[in-house]
Protein backbone atom coordinates (compact mmCIF):
# COMPACT_ATOMS: atom_id res chain seq x y z
CA UNK A 1 0.00 0.00 0.00
CA UNK A 2 1.21 3.65 -0.52
CA UNK A 3 2.26 5.68 1.90
CA UNK A 4 -0.66 7.80 3.80
CA UNK A 5 1.22 10.81 3.97
CA UNK A 6 1.14 11.01 0.42
CA UNK A 7 -2.04 12.11 0.62
CA UNK A 8 -2.62 16.14 -0.34
CA UNK A 9 0.20 15.34 -2.73
CA UNK A 10 -1.19 12.87 -5.61
CA UNK A 11 -3.71 13.34 -8.21
CA UNK A 12 -6.86 12.34 -6.89
CA UNK A 13 -9.88 11.76 -9.48
CA UNK A 14 -14.08 12.16 -8.19
CA UNK A 15 -16.49 10.34 -9.53
CA UNK A 16 -20.61 11.48 -8.92
CA UNK A 17 -23.24 10.82 -9.49
CA UNK A 18 -22.87 12.63 -12.64
CA UNK A 19 -19.87 9.87 -13.78
CA UNK A 20 -16.11 10.47 -13.80
CA UNK A 21 -15.26 14.25 -13.52
CA UNK A 22 -12.89 14.72 -16.75
CA UNK A 23 -10.55 17.11 -14.72
CA UNK A 24 -8.12 15.51 -11.48
CA UNK A 25 -8.88 17.36 -8.45
CA UNK A 26 -6.17 17.82 -6.40
CA UNK A 27 -6.36 17.86 -2.53
CA UNK A 28 -4.59 20.21 -0.71
CA UNK A 29 -3.21 19.59 2.18
CA UNK A 30 -4.95 17.99 5.67
CA UNK A 31 -6.39 14.98 6.57
CA UNK A 32 -10.10 13.86 6.16
CA UNK A 33 -11.30 14.29 10.10
CA UNK A 34 -11.54 10.22 10.49
CA UNK A 35 -9.45 8.73 13.39
CA UNK A 36 -7.32 7.11 10.77
CA UNK A 37 -5.82 8.66 7.63
CA UNK A 38 -8.00 8.22 4.88
CA UNK A 39 -7.06 7.42 0.76
CA UNK A 40 -10.50 7.63 -0.28
CA UNK A 41 -13.67 9.31 0.73
CA UNK A 42 -17.50 8.19 -0.18
CA UNK A 43 -20.04 10.87 0.43
CA UNK A 44 -23.56 9.90 0.53
CA UNK A 45 -26.10 12.41 -0.02
CA UNK A 46 -28.78 10.50 1.75
CA UNK A 47 -31.58 13.21 0.96
CA UNK A 48 -31.07 13.22 -2.56
CA UNK A 49 -32.20 10.54 -4.17
CA UNK A 50 -32.02 9.87 -8.10
CA UNK A 51 -35.05 7.41 -8.64
CA UNK A 52 -35.82 3.70 -7.98
CA UNK A 53 -33.64 1.09 -9.19
CA UNK A 54 -35.58 -1.02 -11.29
CA UNK A 55 -34.51 -4.58 -9.88
CA UNK A 56 -34.72 -5.40 -13.62
CA UNK A 57 -31.52 -3.85 -14.02
CA UNK A 58 -29.78 -6.76 -12.70
CA UNK A 59 -31.47 -8.68 -15.47
CA UNK A 60 -29.93 -11.48 -17.75
CA UNK A 61 -29.69 -12.62 -21.54
CA UNK A 62 -30.24 -16.18 -22.82
CA UNK A 63 -29.60 -16.90 -26.21
CA UNK A 64 -29.86 -19.94 -28.71
CA UNK A 65 -26.11 -19.32 -29.10
CA UNK A 66 -22.80 -22.12 -28.45
CA UNK A 67 -23.66 -23.83 -24.87
CA UNK A 68 -26.05 -20.98 -23.44
CA UNK A 69 -29.79 -23.29 -24.03
CA UNK A 70 -28.33 -26.51 -24.78
CA UNK A 71 -26.32 -27.56 -22.01
CA UNK A 72 -26.10 -24.76 -20.09
CA UNK A 73 -30.01 -24.93 -19.01
CA UNK A 74 -31.61 -27.06 -20.72
CA UNK A 75 -30.71 -30.78 -20.02
CA UNK A 76 -33.59 -32.38 -20.62
CA UNK A 77 -35.90 -34.50 -18.41
CA UNK A 78 -34.09 -38.10 -19.14
CA UNK A 79 -30.39 -36.51 -18.35
CA UNK A 80 -28.40 -38.09 -15.40
CA UNK A 81 -28.08 -34.19 -14.53
CA UNK A 82 -30.07 -33.24 -11.73
CA UNK A 83 -33.00 -31.18 -13.47
CA UNK A 84 -36.19 -29.52 -12.58
CA UNK A 85 -38.49 -30.59 -15.78
CA UNK A 86 -35.16 -30.81 -18.19
CA UNK A 87 -33.60 -27.58 -16.38
CA UNK A 88 -30.51 -27.78 -14.77
CA UNK A 89 -30.98 -27.82 -11.38
CA UNK A 90 -27.75 -26.22 -10.24
CA UNK A 91 -28.65 -23.29 -12.25
CA UNK A 92 -31.73 -22.66 -11.00
CA UNK A 93 -30.44 -22.61 -7.20
CA UNK A 94 -27.73 -20.32 -8.09
CA UNK A 95 -30.16 -18.16 -10.09
CA UNK A 96 -32.64 -18.01 -7.02
CA UNK A 97 -29.92 -16.17 -5.01
CA UNK A 98 -29.26 -12.99 -7.06
CA UNK A 99 -32.93 -12.68 -7.36
CA UNK A 100 -33.05 -12.03 -11.87
CA UNK A 101 -35.99 -10.04 -11.81
CA UNK A 102 -35.84 -10.43 -15.92
CA UNK A 103 -34.43 -12.99 -18.50
CA UNK A 104 -34.24 -11.92 -22.44
CA UNK A 105 -34.51 -14.45 -24.61
CA UNK A 106 -34.16 -16.92 -27.40
CA UNK A 107 -31.55 -13.73 -29.10
CA UNK A 108 -29.87 -11.57 -30.06
CA UNK A 109 -29.31 -12.61 -33.83
CA UNK A 110 -30.87 -15.82 -33.37
CA UNK A 111 -33.90 -14.14 -32.53
CA UNK A 112 -34.28 -12.35 -35.64
CA UNK A 113 -34.30 -15.97 -36.89
CA UNK A 114 -36.23 -17.58 -35.03
CA UNK A 115 -39.92 -18.59 -35.48
CA UNK A 116 -41.61 -19.11 -31.91
CA UNK A 117 -43.84 -21.76 -33.12
CA UNK A 118 -40.93 -24.28 -34.22
CA UNK A 119 -40.41 -24.24 -30.10
CA UNK A 120 -43.99 -25.66 -29.37
CA UNK A 121 -45.71 -28.76 -28.87
CA UNK A 122 -44.89 -32.13 -28.15
CA UNK A 123 -40.93 -32.54 -28.15
CA UNK A 124 -40.58 -35.55 -30.24
CA UNK A 125 -42.39 -34.09 -33.23
CA UNK A 126 -40.77 -30.75 -33.05
CA UNK A 127 -38.65 -29.85 -36.58
CA UNK A 128 -34.76 -29.60 -36.11
CA UNK A 129 -33.19 -26.56 -37.85
CA UNK A 130 -30.10 -24.65 -38.58
CA UNK A 131 -28.57 -22.17 -35.90
CA UNK A 132 -27.84 -18.79 -36.86
CA UNK A 133 -24.58 -19.43 -35.44
CA UNK A 134 -23.75 -22.16 -37.58
CA UNK A 135 -21.37 -20.61 -39.77
CA UNK A 136 -19.34 -18.66 -36.90
CA UNK A 137 -15.98 -18.93 -37.83
CA UNK A 138 -15.51 -20.48 -34.30
CA UNK A 139 -18.16 -23.32 -34.99
CA UNK A 140 -16.15 -25.07 -38.20
CA UNK A 141 -14.09 -27.28 -36.01
CA UNK A 142 -17.23 -27.82 -33.43
CA UNK A 143 -18.58 -30.99 -33.75
CA UNK A 144 -22.47 -31.29 -34.72
CA UNK A 145 -25.11 -31.22 -32.41
CA UNK A 146 -27.79 -28.86 -30.60
CA UNK A 147 -25.74 -26.30 -30.91
CA UNK A 148 -25.40 -26.31 -34.99
CA UNK A 149 -28.98 -27.90 -35.50
CA UNK A 150 -31.18 -26.50 -33.01
CA UNK A 151 -33.42 -29.88 -31.98
CA UNK A 152 -36.55 -26.80 -30.51
CA UNK A 153 -36.57 -28.91 -27.17
CA UNK A 154 -36.36 -25.58 -25.36
CA UNK A 155 -39.19 -23.15 -26.86
CA UNK A 156 -41.42 -20.49 -25.21
CA UNK A 157 -42.82 -22.73 -22.57
CA UNK A 158 -40.02 -24.25 -21.50
CA UNK A 159 -37.89 -20.91 -21.09
CA UNK A 160 -41.46 -19.32 -19.44
CA UNK A 161 -41.24 -22.23 -16.85
CA UNK A 162 -37.07 -21.31 -16.14
CA UNK A 163 -38.10 -17.98 -15.23
CA UNK A 164 -41.06 -18.90 -13.25
CA UNK A 165 -38.67 -21.61 -11.65
CA UNK A 166 -35.84 -18.74 -10.77
CA UNK A 167 -38.08 -15.83 -10.22
CA UNK A 168 -37.63 -13.68 -13.26
CA UNK A 169 -39.52 -12.02 -15.74
CA UNK A 170 -39.40 -13.15 -19.38
CA UNK A 171 -38.53 -10.54 -21.57
CA UNK A 172 -39.08 -12.26 -25.19
CA UNK A 173 -37.42 -10.99 -28.34
CA UNK A 174 -39.48 -11.12 -32.01
CA UNK A 175 -38.31 -11.86 -35.68
CA UNK A 176 -38.40 -8.57 -37.54
CA UNK A 177 -35.95 -9.49 -40.12
CA UNK A 178 -38.68 -12.98 -40.74
CA UNK A 179 -41.60 -12.80 -39.58
CA UNK A 180 -44.69 -10.46 -39.83
CA UNK A 181 -46.64 -8.15 -37.31
CA UNK A 182 -49.17 -11.04 -37.86
CA UNK A 183 -46.85 -13.54 -36.64
CA UNK A 184 -45.88 -11.25 -33.51
CA UNK A 185 -49.46 -10.44 -32.21
CA UNK A 186 -49.95 -14.50 -32.78
CA UNK A 187 -47.20 -15.04 -30.20
CA UNK A 188 -48.64 -12.61 -27.43
CA UNK A 189 -52.09 -14.61 -27.79
CA UNK A 190 -50.25 -17.55 -27.69
CA UNK A 191 -48.51 -16.76 -24.70
CA UNK A 192 -51.08 -14.37 -23.24
CA UNK A 193 -55.10 -14.99 -24.09
CA UNK A 194 -57.02 -16.92 -21.18
CA UNK A 195 -57.96 -20.55 -22.11
CA UNK A 196 -60.83 -21.04 -24.11
CA UNK A 197 -61.07 -17.70 -25.29
CA UNK A 198 -58.54 -18.51 -28.78
CA UNK A 199 -57.08 -21.56 -30.30
CA UNK A 200 -53.95 -20.61 -29.46
CA UNK A 201 -54.22 -20.49 -25.58
CA UNK A 202 -55.69 -23.63 -25.96
CA UNK A 203 -52.52 -24.66 -27.58
CA UNK A 204 -50.72 -23.19 -25.00
CA UNK A 205 -52.77 -25.09 -22.57
CA UNK A 206 -52.46 -28.23 -24.07
CA UNK A 207 -48.80 -27.52 -23.90
CA UNK A 208 -49.06 -27.93 -19.97
CA UNK A 209 -49.33 -24.39 -19.32
CA UNK A 210 -53.37 -24.20 -19.16
CA UNK A 211 -52.47 -20.22 -17.46
CA UNK A 212 -51.87 -17.66 -19.66
CA UNK A 213 -48.14 -16.97 -19.35
CA UNK A 214 -48.16 -13.29 -18.51
CA UNK A 215 -45.40 -12.08 -20.97
CA UNK A 216 -45.07 -8.57 -20.40
CA UNK A 217 -41.50 -7.68 -22.17
CA UNK A 218 -41.39 -8.07 -25.58
CA UNK A 219 -38.10 -6.60 -27.84
CA UNK A 220 -39.19 -5.75 -31.26
CA UNK A 221 -36.24 -6.73 -33.40
CA UNK A 222 -32.30 -6.87 -32.08
CA UNK A 223 -29.59 -4.72 -33.97
CA UNK A 224 -31.81 -4.36 -36.43
CA UNK A 225 -28.82 -1.95 -38.10
CA UNK A 226 -27.25 -5.34 -38.46
CA UNK A 227 -27.95 -9.24 -37.89
CA UNK A 228 -31.91 -8.12 -37.36
CA UNK A 229 -32.69 -7.11 -40.73
CA UNK A 230 -29.60 -4.49 -41.77
CA UNK A 231 -32.85 -1.54 -41.35
CA UNK A 232 -32.14 2.01 -41.97
CA UNK A 233 -33.29 3.75 -38.75
CA UNK A 234 -36.42 5.02 -40.68
CA UNK A 235 -37.16 1.68 -42.31
CA UNK A 236 -36.61 0.06 -38.55
CA UNK A 237 -38.91 2.99 -37.17
CA UNK A 238 -41.94 1.64 -39.59
CA UNK A 239 -41.21 -1.79 -38.67
CA UNK A 240 -41.57 -1.19 -35.18
CA UNK A 241 -44.97 1.15 -35.59
CA UNK A 242 -46.18 -2.01 -37.71
CA UNK A 243 -45.11 -4.23 -35.44
CA UNK A 244 -46.38 -2.66 -31.98
CA UNK A 245 -50.11 -1.31 -33.72
CA UNK A 246 -52.72 -2.02 -32.03
CA UNK A 247 -51.77 -5.15 -30.86
CA UNK A 248 -54.19 -7.13 -28.33
CA UNK A 249 -52.66 -6.94 -24.90
CA UNK A 250 -55.29 -9.84 -23.55
CA UNK A 251 -55.43 -7.77 -20.17
CA UNK A 252 -51.51 -7.98 -19.62
CA UNK A 253 -49.95 -4.57 -20.13
CA UNK A 254 -46.99 -5.03 -22.83
CA UNK A 255 -43.69 -3.19 -22.70
CA UNK A 256 -42.22 -2.79 -26.09
CA UNK A 257 -38.37 -2.47 -26.46
CA UNK A 258 -37.15 -1.00 -29.49
CA UNK A 259 -33.92 -2.16 -31.00
CA UNK A 260 -31.19 1.09 -29.91
CA UNK A 261 -27.97 2.02 -31.51
CA UNK A 262 -24.57 -0.14 -31.56
CA UNK A 263 -22.51 1.71 -29.09
CA UNK A 264 -22.75 5.40 -29.08
CA UNK A 265 -24.35 6.07 -32.58
CA UNK A 266 -26.35 8.91 -31.95
CA UNK A 267 -28.00 9.26 -36.04
CA UNK A 268 -29.42 5.77 -35.22
CA UNK A 269 -31.21 7.09 -32.39
CA UNK A 270 -32.14 10.37 -33.62
CA UNK A 271 -33.34 9.26 -36.77
CA UNK A 272 -35.40 6.50 -35.18
CA UNK A 273 -37.42 8.76 -32.91
CA UNK A 274 -37.81 11.57 -35.84
CA UNK A 275 -39.82 8.80 -37.91
CA UNK A 276 -41.55 6.90 -35.24
CA UNK A 277 -43.47 10.25 -34.26
CA UNK A 278 -43.35 12.02 -37.82
CA UNK A 279 -47.39 11.64 -37.64
CA UNK A 280 -47.67 10.84 -33.93
CA UNK A 281 -45.95 12.32 -30.85
CA UNK A 282 -48.15 9.98 -28.81
CA UNK A 283 -46.33 6.96 -30.29
CA UNK A 284 -43.50 7.83 -27.42
CA UNK A 285 -46.24 6.70 -25.06
CA UNK A 286 -45.66 2.61 -26.89
CA UNK A 287 -41.86 2.35 -25.95
CA UNK A 288 -41.27 1.19 -23.44
CA UNK A 289 -37.44 0.77 -23.63
CA UNK A 290 -34.71 2.10 -25.95
CA UNK A 291 -32.40 -1.17 -25.93
CA UNK A 292 -28.70 0.14 -25.86
CA UNK A 293 -25.91 -2.85 -26.30
CA UNK A 294 -22.16 -2.03 -25.42
CA UNK A 295 -19.87 -4.88 -25.15
CA UNK A 296 -16.43 -3.02 -23.90
CA UNK A 297 -14.64 -5.82 -25.76
CA UNK A 298 -11.31 -7.19 -24.52
CA UNK A 299 -7.86 -5.39 -24.41
CA UNK A 300 -4.17 -6.60 -25.63
CA UNK A 301 -3.72 -10.16 -26.64
CA UNK A 302 -7.65 -10.43 -26.13
CA UNK A 303 -6.79 -13.44 -23.94
CA UNK A 304 -9.76 -13.70 -20.71
CA UNK A 305 -7.52 -14.85 -18.47
CA UNK A 306 -3.79 -14.25 -19.38
CA UNK A 307 -3.74 -10.41 -20.03
CA UNK A 308 -1.27 -7.74 -18.63
CA UNK A 309 -1.33 -5.14 -15.93
CA UNK A 310 -1.73 -2.46 -18.73
CA UNK A 311 -4.62 -4.74 -20.04
CA UNK A 312 -6.28 -5.11 -16.43
CA UNK A 313 -6.65 -0.97 -16.63
CA UNK A 314 -7.54 -0.41 -20.31
CA UNK A 315 -10.36 -2.64 -19.72
CA UNK A 316 -12.07 -0.94 -17.04
CA UNK A 317 -11.37 2.04 -18.47
CA UNK A 318 -13.45 0.70 -21.96
CA UNK A 319 -16.09 -0.29 -19.48
CA UNK A 320 -16.45 2.71 -17.76
CA UNK A 321 -17.53 3.95 -21.29
CA UNK A 322 -20.95 3.00 -20.24
CA UNK A 323 -21.32 6.00 -18.38
CA UNK A 324 -20.74 8.14 -21.46
CA UNK A 325 -23.26 5.95 -23.51
CA UNK A 326 -26.21 6.53 -20.99
CA UNK A 327 -25.95 10.41 -21.20
CA UNK A 328 -24.88 10.70 -24.76
CA UNK A 329 -28.09 8.35 -25.37
CA UNK A 330 -30.47 10.14 -23.01
CA UNK A 331 -29.59 13.59 -24.51
CA UNK A 332 -30.05 12.49 -28.09
CA UNK A 333 -33.45 10.75 -27.28
CA UNK A 334 -34.77 14.32 -25.03
CA UNK A 335 -34.21 16.08 -28.45
CA UNK A 336 -37.64 14.87 -29.83
CA UNK A 337 -39.00 12.62 -26.34
CA UNK A 338 -38.26 15.90 -24.39
CA UNK A 339 -40.71 14.30 -21.38
CA UNK A 340 -38.63 11.38 -21.33
CA UNK A 341 -41.21 8.78 -21.68
CA UNK A 342 -38.70 6.04 -23.16
CA UNK A 343 -36.27 4.73 -20.78
CA UNK A 344 -32.75 2.42 -21.22
CA UNK A 345 -32.69 -0.76 -21.58
CA UNK A 346 -29.22 -1.77 -21.92
CA UNK A 347 -30.27 -5.03 -22.99
CA UNK A 348 -26.73 -6.46 -23.71
CA UNK A 349 -23.88 -5.89 -22.24
CA UNK A 350 -20.24 -7.27 -21.01
CA UNK A 351 -16.79 -8.07 -22.07
CA UNK A 352 -15.57 -9.84 -25.17
CA UNK A 353 -12.34 -11.87 -25.20
CA UNK A 354 -10.92 -14.16 -28.05
CA UNK A 355 -11.67 -17.77 -28.14
CA UNK A 356 -9.74 -20.26 -26.21
CA UNK A 357 -11.15 -20.14 -22.37
CA UNK A 358 -14.84 -21.88 -23.66
CA UNK A 359 -15.13 -25.16 -21.95
CA UNK A 360 -16.58 -26.73 -25.13
CA UNK A 361 -15.36 -26.13 -28.86
CA UNK A 362 -19.45 -26.17 -30.00
CA UNK A 363 -20.05 -23.46 -26.72
CA UNK A 364 -19.50 -20.53 -28.82
CA UNK A 365 -18.31 -17.20 -27.38
CA UNK A 366 -17.55 -18.85 -24.40
CA UNK A 367 -14.96 -17.77 -22.25
CA UNK A 368 -13.92 -17.60 -18.60
CA UNK A 369 -14.27 -14.51 -16.34
CA UNK A 370 -11.70 -13.74 -14.20
CA UNK A 371 -11.73 -10.90 -11.21
CA UNK A 372 -11.25 -8.32 -14.28
CA UNK A 373 -14.86 -9.39 -15.67
CA UNK A 374 -15.90 -9.16 -11.38
CA UNK A 375 -14.88 -5.59 -11.58
CA UNK A 376 -16.64 -5.09 -14.76
CA UNK A 377 -19.72 -6.02 -13.80
CA UNK A 378 -19.60 -4.14 -10.77
CA UNK A 379 -18.72 -0.81 -11.93
CA UNK A 380 -21.47 -1.23 -14.91
CA UNK A 381 -24.13 -2.55 -12.43
CA UNK A 382 -23.04 0.83 -10.20
CA UNK A 383 -23.28 2.71 -13.19
CA UNK A 384 -26.90 1.46 -13.79
CA UNK A 385 -27.93 2.74 -10.50
CA UNK A 386 -26.32 6.05 -10.68
CA UNK A 387 -28.57 6.29 -13.43
CA UNK A 388 -31.68 4.79 -12.39
CA UNK A 389 -33.68 7.98 -13.32
CA UNK A 390 -32.63 6.28 -17.30
CA UNK A 391 -32.24 2.77 -17.05
CA UNK A 392 -34.89 1.00 -16.09
CA UNK A 393 -33.63 -2.63 -17.90
CA UNK A 394 -30.27 -4.29 -18.30
CA UNK A 395 -29.14 -7.94 -19.62
CA UNK A 396 -25.62 -9.23 -19.13
CA UNK A 397 -24.78 -10.81 -21.91
CA UNK A 398 -24.59 -13.78 -21.34
CA UNK A 399 -25.91 -15.90 -18.67
CA UNK A 400 -23.75 -19.10 -18.72
CA UNK A 401 -20.93 -20.10 -21.16
CA UNK A 402 -20.56 -17.40 -23.04
CA UNK A 403 -19.56 -13.98 -22.98
CA UNK A 404 -19.12 -12.63 -19.26
CA UNK A 405 -21.17 -15.46 -18.30
CA UNK A 406 -22.00 -16.04 -14.17
CA UNK A 407 -22.12 -19.36 -14.88
CA UNK A 408 -20.05 -22.36 -16.56
CA UNK A 409 -21.82 -25.87 -17.25
CA UNK A 410 -20.30 -28.64 -19.27
CA UNK A 411 -22.46 -31.99 -18.53
CA UNK A 412 -22.59 -32.34 -14.82
CA UNK A 413 -20.09 -29.88 -14.17
CA UNK A 414 -21.23 -26.63 -13.34
CA UNK A 415 -19.32 -23.74 -11.33
CA UNK A 416 -20.32 -20.18 -10.64
CA UNK A 417 -17.78 -17.54 -11.76
CA UNK A 418 -16.88 -14.25 -9.94
CA UNK A 419 -19.32 -12.22 -11.67
CA UNK A 420 -21.95 -14.24 -10.00
CA UNK A 421 -20.67 -13.36 -6.89
CA UNK A 422 -20.61 -9.82 -7.90
CA UNK A 423 -24.87 -10.63 -8.87
CA UNK A 424 -25.62 -11.58 -5.20
CA UNK A 425 -24.14 -8.58 -3.61
CA UNK A 426 -25.67 -6.17 -5.48
CA UNK A 427 -28.91 -7.37 -5.23
CA UNK A 428 -29.33 -5.74 -2.28
CA UNK A 429 -30.02 -2.42 -4.43
CA UNK A 430 -32.88 -3.73 -6.29
CA UNK A 431 -35.91 -1.63 -5.10
CA UNK A 432 -33.95 0.85 -3.48
CA UNK A 433 -33.57 4.75 -4.33
CA UNK A 434 -30.38 5.62 -6.07
CA UNK A 435 -28.91 8.20 -3.85
CA UNK A 436 -26.27 10.87 -5.06
CA UNK A 437 -22.61 9.89 -4.31
CA UNK A 438 -19.75 10.89 -4.71
CA UNK A 439 -16.43 9.10 -4.36
CA UNK A 440 -12.98 10.51 -4.26
CA UNK A 441 -9.53 8.90 -4.58
CA UNK A 442 -6.15 9.05 -6.25
CA UNK A 443 -6.50 7.94 -9.89
CA UNK A 444 -5.00 4.23 -11.18
CA UNK A 445 -3.42 3.37 -14.39
CA UNK A 446 -0.69 3.09 -16.41
CA UNK A 447 -1.03 6.35 -18.84
CA UNK A 448 0.35 8.84 -20.84
CA UNK A 449 0.18 12.28 -19.25
CA UNK A 450 -2.07 14.57 -21.34
CA UNK A 451 -3.17 11.78 -23.62
CA UNK A 452 -4.94 9.25 -21.34
CA UNK A 453 -6.58 9.81 -18.76
CA UNK A 454 -6.28 7.60 -15.32
CA UNK A 455 -8.57 5.48 -14.52
CA UNK A 456 -10.34 6.94 -11.18
CA UNK A 457 -9.51 5.33 -8.18
CA UNK A 458 -12.68 4.51 -6.24
CA UNK A 459 -16.04 4.64 -7.97
CA UNK A 460 -19.82 3.19 -6.62
CA UNK A 461 -23.15 3.49 -5.95
CA UNK A 462 -25.70 3.86 -2.74
CA UNK A 463 -29.25 3.22 -2.21
CA UNK A 464 -31.69 3.62 0.96
CA UNK A 465 -34.21 0.72 0.91
CA UNK A 466 -36.41 2.09 4.47
CA UNK A 467 -33.60 2.25 6.90
CA UNK A 468 -30.89 0.63 5.40
CA UNK A 469 -28.47 2.20 3.37
CA UNK A 470 -26.58 -0.02 0.88
CA UNK A 471 -23.37 0.95 -0.63
CA UNK A 472 -20.90 -0.83 -2.69
CA UNK A 473 -17.63 0.33 -4.60
CA UNK A 474 -14.85 -1.14 -6.40
CA UNK A 475 -11.46 -0.36 -6.01
CA UNK A 476 -9.68 -0.50 -9.21
CA UNK A 477 -6.22 -0.49 -8.31
CA UNK A 478 -4.37 -3.77 -8.94
CA UNK A 479 -1.89 -3.14 -5.97
CA UNK A 480 -2.82 -0.90 -3.51
CA UNK A 481 -5.66 -1.05 -0.64
CA UNK A 482 -7.55 2.11 0.04
CA UNK A 483 -8.59 3.37 2.94
CA UNK A 484 -12.08 5.22 2.86
CA UNK A 485 -13.78 7.32 5.17
CA UNK A 486 -17.59 7.21 4.45
CA UNK A 487 -19.23 10.34 4.82
CA UNK A 488 -23.11 9.88 5.23
CA UNK A 489 -24.84 13.73 5.16
CA UNK A 490 -27.93 13.70 6.15
CA UNK A 491 -27.99 10.55 8.27
CA UNK A 492 -26.00 8.19 10.93
CA UNK A 493 -25.07 4.65 11.05
CA UNK A 494 -26.17 2.32 13.69
CA UNK A 495 -24.41 -0.57 12.58
CA UNK A 496 -22.97 -2.05 9.45
CA UNK A 497 -21.59 -4.90 7.65
CA UNK A 498 -19.53 -5.53 4.63
CA UNK A 499 -18.57 -7.87 2.20
CA UNK A 500 -15.90 -7.95 0.15
CA UNK A 501 -14.68 -10.04 -3.14
CA UNK A 502 -11.43 -9.81 -3.98
CA UNK A 503 -8.49 -12.05 -4.56
CA UNK A 504 -4.46 -12.49 -4.10
CA UNK A 505 -4.39 -11.87 -8.07
CA UNK A 506 -6.37 -10.41 -10.86
CA UNK A 507 -6.14 -13.21 -13.18
CA UNK A 508 -8.02 -15.78 -10.57
CA UNK A 509 -11.21 -17.33 -11.70
CA UNK A 510 -13.45 -20.19 -10.64
CA UNK A 511 -12.75 -23.40 -12.82
CA UNK A 512 -14.62 -26.66 -12.36
CA UNK A 513 -11.96 -28.21 -10.24
CA UNK A 514 -11.63 -25.02 -7.99
CA UNK A 515 -15.46 -23.59 -7.63
CA UNK A 516 -14.39 -21.81 -4.49
CA UNK A 517 -10.99 -19.96 -5.78
CA UNK A 518 -12.78 -16.66 -5.87
CA UNK A 519 -15.56 -15.96 -3.65
CA UNK A 520 -16.43 -12.75 -1.54
CA UNK A 521 -15.72 -12.68 2.35
CA UNK A 522 -17.24 -10.63 5.39
CA UNK A 523 -15.54 -7.59 7.09
CA UNK A 524 -15.40 -6.59 10.42
CA UNK A 525 -16.17 -3.17 10.18
CA UNK A 526 -17.18 -0.39 13.10
CA UNK A 527 -20.03 1.36 11.41
CA UNK A 528 -21.53 4.25 13.62
CA UNK A 529 -22.26 8.24 13.23
CA UNK A 530 -21.99 9.98 10.32
CA UNK A 531 -18.53 8.94 9.76
CA UNK A 532 -16.41 5.62 9.53
CA UNK A 533 -14.00 3.50 7.81
CA UNK A 534 -13.96 0.86 5.62
CA UNK A 535 -10.53 -0.47 3.93
CA UNK A 536 -10.99 -1.71 0.74
CA UNK A 537 -8.12 -3.89 -0.49
CA UNK A 538 -7.12 -3.87 -4.25
CA UNK A 539 -8.80 -5.27 -6.93
CA UNK A 540 -11.95 -5.78 -4.87
CA UNK A 541 -15.87 -5.01 -5.43
CA UNK A 542 -17.33 -4.20 -1.75
CA UNK A 543 -20.57 -4.20 -0.34
CA UNK A 544 -21.83 -2.25 3.04
CA UNK A 545 -25.27 -2.60 4.68
CA UNK A 546 -25.60 -0.02 6.62
CA UNK A 547 -29.08 0.20 9.43
CA UNK A 548 -29.61 3.77 9.91
CA UNK A 549 -30.83 5.69 13.15
O1 LIG B 1 -24.26 -11.88 -27.45
C1 LIG B 1 -23.80 -12.30 -28.69
C2 LIG B 1 -24.33 -11.45 -29.83
O2 LIG B 1 -23.86 -10.15 -29.70
C3 LIG B 1 -25.82 -11.28 -29.90
O3 LIG B 1 -26.45 -12.34 -30.53
C4 LIG B 1 -25.98 -10.04 -30.69
O4 LIG B 1 -27.17 -9.35 -30.39
C5 LIG B 1 -24.73 -9.25 -30.35
O5 LIG B 1 -24.12 -8.73 -31.46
Amino acid sequence: MKSRNLIGRREFVKTGARGTLGALALIAGGLPRTARAADAQVEVIVGEAIGTIAPAIYGHFTEHIGGVVYDGIWVGEDSAVPNIGGIRRDLVEHMKRIKPAVVRWPGGCFADSYDWRDGIGPRASRPRRTNFWVDAREMRAAPDGPQKYDPNAFGTNEFVRFCRLVGAEPYLAANVRGLTAADFDAWVDYCNSPRGKTSLADERAANGDPDPLRVRYWGVGNESWGCGGNFTPEEYATEFRRFIAWVPDHGVPLSFIASGPSGGDLEWTRRFFAKLTERDRGLLRSVFGWGLHYYCGTSGQGQAVDFTLDDWYDLLRKADVMESLITQQWAAMAEIDTGHRVKLAVDEWGAWHEAGTEVHPAYLFGQMSTMRDALIAALTLDTFSRHADKVVMANVAQLINNLHSLFLAREDRFCATPNFHVFEMYAAHQGGQSLRTQFTAPGVGAYAPGKTSPLWGLAGSASLAGKELVITAVNPSAKNALEAEIVLRGAAALDGRMRVLGSGDIHDHNTFDDPRAVEPREVKIQARGDRFAAKLPPASVALLRISLA
